[in-house]
């Protein structure tokens, strides 16, 4: 009889700048709701940050602030494994490992990769090879579930199709993962209507000033409809993003105000920044007090990085057998 397998959570995210709303409603918060259904293991990526961030003081500052964010938005330590990947060095052996399966026309095909080219982006082996480091992150723990925004499920899948054909290959040796991405939030739009993104200078960071924040929302893109005429809630960046914050109640209400007319933009973007402000509060506080104990964060990232590494180990050490190293 087949058992079910226990869910296992992975996710990471690169320390490569602040953290926004994209990243908050895209991973952290689906992956911080499934730390109560299984075991979750996330991670600071720093060894994919290096392909962008190339300031050595800036990528230390990263680390520290994206441990925070995640602590001061839930990430509960008695569930959840929080390390940071460079801490588990076995991922990069593991790399090279799934890379003999890897091929060539995989890679090619990813997005991702082409959308950083297109950009200017110079085109490194650590760039090309990003999805094969990322099928070690999530196949050394033997994840089952990796909940991500849309834009890496591509990502996700080359995992897949590498677990698969290393099985194929060399005998069972991973757990075949799953994407999870929630429709309603797989993209979030930024100030300018475009996916919201660090590269694009178009986020509403979640932890900025009052000051900034708000100067960002008032930023976001809108159309020309005279205030007095109706609008369509469906096509304004501004709704889509106070629905993300909004009870159904609050939602129907604001939509109704879009379609009667008479009612501004500038109206609906203090709408949604009341809302952010006051949604992010808590975690605000929360993120005050943390930044108080440096040492708190260094141990439970010290102490995340050893339970990882025991998977991380374990399933080395099974591939390489696999592959007759051992
Ligand atoms: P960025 O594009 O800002 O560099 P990352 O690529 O570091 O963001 O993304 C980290 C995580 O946040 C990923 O799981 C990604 O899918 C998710 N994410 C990023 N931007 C968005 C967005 N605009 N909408 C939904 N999810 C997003
Ligand atoms: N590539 C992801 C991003 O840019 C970060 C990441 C690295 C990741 N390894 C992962 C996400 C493993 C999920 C699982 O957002």
């Amino acid at each position: 009889m087949e058992t079910k397998k226990k869910m296992r959570i992975l996710s990471g995210i690169q320390p490569s700048g602040k953290l926004h709303l994209g990243n908050y409603f895209g991973m952290m918060k689906p992956a911080l709701a499934l730390q109560q259904q299984g075991e979750a293991f996330l991670f600071i990526a720093d060894y994919h940050a290096l392909t962008s961030v190339a300031d050595p003081q800036v990528l230390r500052q990263n680390v520290r602030d994206v441990a925070l964010d995640f602590l001061a938005c839930g990430l509960d330590t008695s569930r959840t494994v929080f390390f940071r990947q460079s801490d588990v060095s076995e991922v990069v052996e593991l790399s090279w490992l799934l890379s003999i399966v890897t091929p060539m026309g995989l890679l090619e095909r990813c997005h991702s990769y082409k959308d950083k080219i297109a950009k200017g982006i110079a085109a490194s082996h650590a760039l090309f090879s990003y999805p094969v480091l990322m099928a070690a992150d999530i196949l050394e723990v033997q994840a089952t579930t990796v909940p991500v925004g849309r834009d890496q499920k591509q990502h996700v899948e080359v995992a897949r199709d590498i677990a698969v054909k290393f099985n194929l290959q060399f005998g069972e040796t991973f757990t075949i993962p799953e994407p999870v991405i929630r429709d309603d939030v797989a993209v979030v739009p930024g100030v300018d209507g475009q996916k919201m993104s660090k590269s694009y200078n178009n986020t509403i960071e979640i932890f900025g000033t009052e000051k900034d924040t708000k100067a960002r929302v008032m930023r976001i893109v809108t159309d020309s409809t005279p205030l007095e005429q109706p609008k369509d809630p469906a096509t304004c960046n501004v709704f889509a993003l106070y629905k993300l914050f909004a009870s159904d109640i609050e939602r129907a209400e604001l939509e109704a105000r879009y379609r009667v007319g008479g009612f501004g933009y500038g109206t609906a973007k203090k709408a949604l920044f009341e809302k952010l402000w006051t949604y992010f509060e808590p975690f605000r506080k929360r993120r005050e007090e943390l930044q108080k104990e440096p040492a708190y964060v260094d141990a439970v990232l010290k102490e995340g990085a050893e339970r990882a590494r025991i998977e991380a180990r374990k399933t080395l050490s099974a591939a390489r057998r696999a592959v007759g190293l051992e």
